[in-house]
Formats: C-alpha cells, structure tokens, sequence
C-alpha cells in the first residue's frame, strides 16, 4: 500500500470525479429524507496543494487551479459554471484560512450535505487514515473504519437509510483491481439495488478499460451510465491519459449534466488542449 493520494489530489481526474459526486449529492440533497454515503476508499479527506507531494507532481495546476481560475475569469460556459457552483464554492470555502486546500470525497461530501446525512469512510492505511480523523472524524455524521473497502461492501450495505451513494475509489496500484471493481459492483447491486453506487477508473490501458466496460455492461443491471474524459491523446500505459466513472442509478439528469459539464472543462483539462468527454449507457437509462 503505497499509494498516497496526496500526490493526485485536484488533477483533472479528481476534478471530474468529485464535480460527478457534487452532482449526485445535490441530487439527494432535493428529498429531506437522510441518506447514507459509504466511501470504500476514502483516503486522507482534505489535501494541502502547497504540501511536498503535491508540490512534487503539480498535478492539481492542470486540475482544479485551471478550473478554478477559468470560473475566476468568467470563461467557463454559464451552464456548466451554474452546475459546478457547489463544487467550486465548497472548493473555496476549504481555503478560507488562505492556505490552498483541496476537499477530497469525505470534506466534499461533509460540505455538500444536511445535518440528518450520514457517512462511513473505510480507510484502510494507517497514516492516511489518522489524518481523515484529524479531519473530518470530530463531525457527528461520520464513523470513520479501519475496514477493507471491499469488505466494507458487504459489511455496511444496504444502509439503514434505504437510499444514497457508494463511492468505490480503490488505488488501482495492485494488478487484478478492475476485476475486484466488477465484483464490488455486483455485491453492492446485490445489497442495495436503489442505491447510487459510483466506480472510478483509470484510463491507460484501453484494452484493459475495454474489457471492464464488457464486463459491467455484462452484469446486466439496468441504468449504467459510463462518463469518461481524455486528458492526453498520447497514450502509455504508465502514463493516466483520462479517468471514467461507472455510475449504477444515477440521478436522471446527471448524464446531460455531466455531458455539460465535461464538455465544458474538457478543453481546459487536457494537456494539449484536445481534451475528449464520453457520455453514454452502458445499460439503457431510466
Ligand atoms: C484514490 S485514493 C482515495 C481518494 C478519495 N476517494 C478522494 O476522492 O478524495 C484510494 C485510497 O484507498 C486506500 N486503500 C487502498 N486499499 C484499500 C482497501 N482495500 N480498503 C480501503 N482503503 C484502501 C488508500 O490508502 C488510498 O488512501
């Protein structure tokens, strides 16, 4: 487990994963009725961009500071800045205090919710872990578990709220995680049906991605939707070119939002400019 998230926080797959989260919890927000979110992989929970490892990577310059200073300058598209408004001020409001910090899933999450909302966040190294209790473990909503995320899945699901979000965010630095991905997918369908269960995925290896996206699409649960972006049109397998996300019961308008979106901040994202949005169901929507 040598992953830190701390080098990648903000970049342009951060960008477009927590914009998708913002959506679905503004989605949520709309009922009063609580809901739960169980974030397997849940990392740190709040990242200092001027810290050594993001200072290390400058990953974030491409990321979240170019979309922040395009809504700055007022270049952002007004319907994709209206739907990336809670992001972006949630985004903000972390730098109050003027140093340049970045929400990861847990503070977003926390910050786009009600006082009856509730969380679990399953993290499963140590040090990662002790600097998530710094930050958010003091909030009353969350109970914060030194729990594999996978584990997590069948542990904690379906919540007793009967609605919300599993976010499934895993490192991917072990081989065969596409596959645990596939089987996270399909035990947390199993365990809660109605719930919004979001995937993440890296793009490097398209004949690996390709193989995912069958083997979601085979599992055959209804209202899968695929979003993904390119940020390079250089493609490695060492180097992250883009970043997709699975989403099993979306929100009915999150796949013309994200399209908004994504079409919007694609062109900004990418590091030659050329940057591509896909926007599709894998499974035939709602
Ligand atoms: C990509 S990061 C999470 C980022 C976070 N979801 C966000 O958006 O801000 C993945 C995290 O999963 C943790 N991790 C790795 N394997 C895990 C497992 N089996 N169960 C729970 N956490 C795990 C890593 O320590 C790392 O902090």
């Amino acid at each position: 487990m040598n992953y830190r998230h701390s080098f990648h926080a903000g970049n342009p797959a951060d960008v477009m994963k927590h914009a998708a989260l913002a959506r679905v919890l503004a989605y949520l927000n709309k009922k009063e009725n609580a809901y739960r979110v169980l974030d397997t992989h849940a990392g740190a929970g709040l990242y200092d961009l001027d810290g050594a490892n993001a200072q290390r990577t400058l990953e974030a310059d491409a990321g979240i500071e170019a979309v922040l200073a395009a809504d700055l300058a007022g270049t952002l598209p007004k319907p994709a800045a209206a739907l990336l408004a809670p992001y972006l001020d949630a985004v903000r409001a972390t730098r109050a205090g003027g140093r340049r910090l970045y929400p990861g899933s847990p503070a977003l999450a926390l910050a786009l919710s009600r006082p009856q909302d509730r969380f679990l966040f399953c993290e499963l190294h140590k040090e990662e872990r002790a600097k998530l209790e710094k930050r958010v473990g003091e909030d009353h909503r969350v109970k914060i578990l030194p729990q594999d995320g996978w584990q997590g899945i069948a542990a904690h699901l379906p919540p007793r709220e009967r609605r919300g979000l599993v976010l499934v965010d895993p490192p991917f630095e072990e081989p065969g995680e596409f596959q645990r991905l596939v089987a996270g997918l399909e035990a947390a369908y199993q365990r809660f049906a109605t719930g919004i269960i979001m995937l993440w995925y890296p793009i490097k290896d398209l004949k690996a991605v390709d193989a995912f996206r069958r083997d979601v699409a085979r599992l055959g649960l209804p209202k899968t939707l695929r979003v993904e972006l390119d940020f390079a049109t250089v493609r490695s397998l060492d180097v992250l070119s883009g970043s997709g996300l699975i989403i099993v019961n979306p929100p009915f308008t999150l796949a013309d939002e994200m399209r908004t979106i994504l079409n919007a901040l694609a062109p900004l994202l990418a590091r030659d400019g050329q940057g591509r949005a896909r926007v599709s169901w894998l499974t035939p929507g709602g």
